[in-house]
């Protein structure tokens, strides 16, 4: 249970705000590269700033503030140039960094161009990296962006996955240290929306949360499994400060304002050791919906599970109203680290994590449960019984909607059809099930 204060500390992402301050030291994937295959400009909205965002004819991409500064107009009807951004109002263009490099009707009436020179918009650096583009709204210089180890690793593919969540981020971010939610989010629920019958999965005995540069490790031990599974031995990675890791993927929780979430992942699937070498030529970027054509919820998929849960929570979680208990010790280590890292940033330390020196930023190790495998590949047969890839094979169970071009995409590089099913056995799903049986 929290104040009504901190819940507010660690809720508001508005400019200005502690939390929105110390969340843009970072840098943050807002988007898929992919998007800008076929068009050029779109907006969005970050920490509570709305702004625009474009690759220009020489392939750069740009983020600015989404008001022209002339008379308003919105920057996401512009069109870009060789450099920049064009208003399509009265034609004034903007560069990357936000410097106004064109007024054609003022620039005839004053060749000196005054007013063009004095002209500059709000302006974020952006880079593309792993096939999503990264921004980083905090004060200048930006630390490095992050090269962890996995976007580095061969014959894989790849896939960004987004979905915009109508709640706030930190009850998103709270999932990524939340152990005992698999087993009731994505076992036991996924089994009695088929069966109102099916029997519980083995529950968790144990659980252990670690601290370290990049975050926290949480480990967990079930009751089928043995204190040599990996899951005890590695765990899974909190990354900080709004991250989730988890060997063959990454999440994030990226805040549009105080009510909306952009949830991105990044997938990576290893194909067969007998179709490499695989090397991906396009990593595909798309959108799922949270809900049905009726509208109802849709719960099936792994992410799916986890946003009707985190919305479920409220737009912004009531932590006045909370019942905390032994399954939370993650989540309050890492309430409380927050609150230490937002004075101890007022104090003028530096972030938690942040990379700063280039030398450092390579490959960065993450621990993993699967590391072996992800580095070094599987035979087919040997992935399909891997107990945390196998069921990849079968079918993309991360989140719905999956468009058939990347299914298919996906089947060309595994060399195998995937089956299409409704539901998923996830990890932890059976303790005598079939090998496949764990993968979320
Ligand atoms: S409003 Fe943008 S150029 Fe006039
Ligand atoms: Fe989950």
């Amino acid at each position: 249970m929290l104040s009504e204060e901190k819940n507010r500390l660690l809720t508001e992402v508005g400019p200005g705000t502690p939390m929105g301050d110390y969340l843009r030291r970072y840098w943050h994937p807002v988007a898929g590269v992919a998007e800008f295959d076929n068009k050029a400009v779109r907006p969005i909205r970050l920490f509570g700033e709305d702004l625009v965002l474009y690759k220009d004819l020489s392939g750069n991409f740009g983020l600015v503030q989404r008001r022209c500064p002339h008379r308003n107009a919105d920057l996401a009807f512009g069109f870009v140039e060789q450099c920049g951004l064009r208003c399509a109002y009265h034609g004034w263009q903007f560069d990357q960094s936000g410097q106004c490099t064109h007024q054609p009707f003022e620039e005839i009436v004053d060749v000196e161009a005054r007013l063009r020179q004095k002209t500059k918009i709000t302006a974020y650096p952006v880079r593309a990296k792993a096939g999503m583009l990264w921004a980083y709204m905090g004060p200048a210089p930006a630390p490095e962006l992050p090269d962890w180890e996995p976007f580095s690793y061969t014959n894989g593919f790849a896939q960004v996955v987004m979905a915009e969540i109508p709640c706030n981020w930190f009850q998103c971010q709270e999932n990524s240290i939340d152990p005992i939610h698999f087993e009731w989010t994505h076992n036991n629920w996924t089994g009695r929306q088929q069966d109102s019958h099916a029997e519980h999965v083995p529950t968790h005995l144990r659980t252990l949360y670690e601290e370290f540069e990049y975050g926290f490790v949480y480990k967990r031990l079930r009751a089928h499994e043995s204190e040599a599974n990996p899951m005890w031995t590695t765990g899974r990675v909190t990354l900080w400060p709004n991250g989730f890791y988890l060997g063959h993927h990454f999440e994030w929780r990226v805040p549009i304002d105080d009510h909306n979430t952009l949830s991105i992942l990044w997938v990576l699937n290893k194909v067969p050791k007998e179709r490499e070498p695989y090397v991906q030529e396009h990593i595909p970027a798309w959108y799922g919906p949270l809900r049905d054509e009726q509208g109802n919820w849709i719960t099936t998929h792994v992410a799916n599970q986890d946003f009707a849960a985190w919305v479920g929570q409220g737009a912004i979680t009531d932590r006045t109203k909370e019942t905390l208990g032994a399954s939370d010790r993650g989540i309050v280590m890492m309430r409380r680290r927050f609150f230490e890292e937002l004075e101890a940033v007022a104090a003028g330390k530096t972030p938690k994590g942040l990379i700063t020196d280039a030398e450092a930023n390579r490959n960065v190790f993450l621990p993993s449960a699967c590391r072996d495998e992800m580095m070094h590949g599987l035979t087919r047969d040997a992935l399909a019984a891997h107990p945390l890839l196998g069921a990849y094979l079968r079918d993309f169970f991360g989140q719905y909607g999956q468009p058939d071009a990347v299914r298919e995409a996906y089947e060309a590089a595994i060399g195998q059809k995937t089956e299409g099913a409704r539901f998923f056995s996830v990890h932890g799903g059976r303790p005598t099930g079939d090998a496949g049986d764990e993968a979320a």
